[in-house]
């Protein structure tokens, strides 16, 4: 089977998902984000720190190139899409785009420290999220949104949606 895509905005569930996905429908997860963190042998938070996200933005793009293109559910930093060529290689595949409000996004990332981008007090996240949603819907050829469901709901609700 060809790999299944979760994106979606910083606290959309990504990560939650593709790990209950992986399990109900017996395939493997791989996540982006883990992956550069293996590979560059450094925390995400770190690369953003020392090298600033243009580059963080290239080490993800050569990772995505690099996932197992089989059998896989793979789970994606929330700004894989910021990235044109990504989008394209998207497109390819099944990808799962997580729509979550921007309310449900603040109050479940509210006590968060780890990620580089929502703890910058320069960046208007909301206007990111408004600004990225163009590329989500872009990217995504199914949309699930996740307000008021759990994870069992929405991993039911993309079980019905996909090509198995
Ligand atoms: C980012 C989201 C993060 C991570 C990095 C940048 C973003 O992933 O890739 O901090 O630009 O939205 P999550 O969506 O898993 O938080």
């Amino acid at each position: 089977m060809d790999n299944i895509y979760l994106i979606g905005f910083m606290g959309s569930g990504k990560t939650t998902i593709a790990n209950r996905l992986g399990t109900k429908l017996q395939l493997a997860v791989q996540d982006t984000d883990k992956m550069i963190e293996l590979f560059y042998q450094m925390k995400i938070k770190d690369i953003f720190l020392q090298y600033g996200e243009k580059t963080f933005r290239e080490y993800e793009r050569q990772i995505l190139g690099e996932v197992e293109k089989h059998n896989c559910i793979v789970s994606t930093g929330g700004g894989i899409i910021e990235t044109p060529e990504n989008i394209l290689e998207l497109k390819k595949h099944q990808t799962i785009y997580l729509q979550t409000s921007w309310e449900v996004i603040m109050n479940r990332l509210k006590e968060d420290t780890g990620r580089p981008i929502w703890n910058n007090q320069d960046v208007d996240k909301q206007a990111l999220l408004h600004k990225r949603e163009g590329k989500y819907i872009e990217a995504a050829s199914i949309i699930v949104n996740t307000d008021g469901k759990t994870t069992n709901q929405v991993v039911t609700e993309i079980i019905t949606l996909i090509d198995k």
